[in-house]
């Protein structure tokens, strides 16, 4: 039989998605779970979107420019405008969700063998995305105590060779919730810029900052734009993970041009969902006032019911809507597992993502969990009370 790559091989699988299995034999059983492990919103998709693909009389439903509809860009550089980011529509390819995004921005920044040095816990699919370039992850490590602030730049510095191509940030954080401040944005722009390296900057949670702290894009800091490049999404901002819409953002003409040859190779965008995205674009301020007020709550909901429960840890989040909590477990991989195999109260248990996926640095984190509060309240409080129970029983 015929080998497959190393390449292939190597692909880690998603830490998120990884307990489907035992989750599916759970439900199989009868059990009810609560999803804490993923995150897909609840929240009601912008009625003006799905109405624009409904009542739509497209006859042909043909491909797409490369970049995306000339129209879309040009709208979703009028928002980016009205956040602070000054762009215009040449400087956005339209992607197949953040994900191509940043398939994109690592194969137009990146050899094999090169390094990009990512703050840890990270967003699990980077790793998958640096497989599949080549591309080695060198990973910085941020801590629970001090709820996964941007480690020290002097630390940075140490790790950048002759190798280092770029910084990779998530902001706010998937899986630690942290929200960058300006001063941390700047000082790793000045480190980007002393150095000469791209700063890319996963931005697709923008719009979930709470506590009114403002978040501060890559692509705001002046003199930064040939180094910035930013990923985005339609899929949390709109609730619309399903159409698979997100954009590569950058001013540097070479990169764009780079990118624009792997968004030919893959002919374009998907076309309904270009039409949903663009018309999402229409949805009041409102929607985003009340979708953050419930995001609000669920976090402080959830984090209280966590802080209630001896032994656990959590790092408060500022953004997006995740938290890493640390449990009194010695693997919560096993942990997680248990909870789906062979724990149940009522018929309930809950599934929540092991966080030893979420870094690259082996043995890190195997205490912690990824909780996405994606829940609705009462469900959301429920599920705490579960968690509670099940690490009693666990730690009998
Ligand atoms: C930090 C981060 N970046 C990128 C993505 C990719 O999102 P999508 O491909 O749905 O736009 C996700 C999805 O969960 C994410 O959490």
């Amino acid at each position: 039989m015929p080998n497959i790559s190393n390449k292939g091989r190597n692909m880690p699988e998603s830490p998120i998605r990884k307990l489907v299995p035992f989750a599916e034999a759970a439900v199989k059983k009868g059990k009810k779970i609560y999803q804490l492990n993923i995150g897909q919103p609840d929240i009601e998709t912008p009625k003006a979107a799905l109405d624009a693909v409904k009542n739509n009389n497209i006859e042909v439903l043909s491909y797409s420019h490369s970049a995306g509809f000339e129209s879309y860009r040009t709208k979703l550089a009028q928002y980016y405008r009205k956040n602070d980011i000054p762009v215009d529509a040449e400087d956005i390819i339209i992607t197949t969700g953040g994900s191509e995004a940043l398939m994109f921005a690592m194969g137009s920044i990146t050899d094999p063998g090169d390094e990009v040095i990512i703050p840890e816990p990270f967003y699990a699919n980077y790793n998958g995305f640096a497989t599949a370039s080549g591309v080695e992850i060198v990973p910085i490590k941020g801590s629970i105590e001090d709820n996964f602030s941007l480690p020290p730049i002097s630390e940075f510095e140490k790790l950048i060779t002759d190798k280092t191509r770029a910084i990779l940030l998530c902001n706010p954080g998937n899986p630690t919730g942290y929200l960058y401040t300006r001063e941390e944005i700047q000082q790793l722009a000045d480190l980007a810029l002393k150095h000469d390296l791209f700063i890319v900057a996963d931005e697709v949670y923008r719009e979930f900052a709470y506590d009114g702290v403002k978040h501060h894009s890559i692509m705001s800091i002046p003199g930064l734009e040939q180094n910035a490049i930013m990923v985005d999404s339609v899929s949390k901002r709109y609730s619309m993970c399903g159409a698979r819409i997100g954009c590569l953002v950058s001013k540097n003409l070479e990169v764009m041009t780079a990118a624009m040859k792997f968004a030919q190779a893959r002919l374009s965008p998907p076309t309904f969902a270009q039409i949903a995205a663009e018309a999402a674009l229409d949805t009041p301020d409102e929607y985003f006032d009340e979708v953050n007020k419930e995001y609000t709550e669920r976090r402080n909901l959830l984090i209280e019911g966590l802080d209630k429960i001896p032994g656990v840890k959590v790092a408060k989040p500022k953004g997006a809507f995740y938290c890493i909590a640390e449990l009194p477990v010695e693997n919560a991989d096993k942990f997680a597992q248990w909870l789906l195999e062979s724990f149940e109260f009522n018929k309930e248990t809950v599934m929540v993502a092991p966080a030893a996926g979420f870094y690259s640095i082996p043995n890190t984190g195997m205490n912690q969990v990824r909780i996405a509060y994606v829940l609705k309240k009462e469900n959301l409080e429920r599920a705490i009370e579960i968690l509670k129970i099940a690490l009693e029983e666990y730690n009998k």
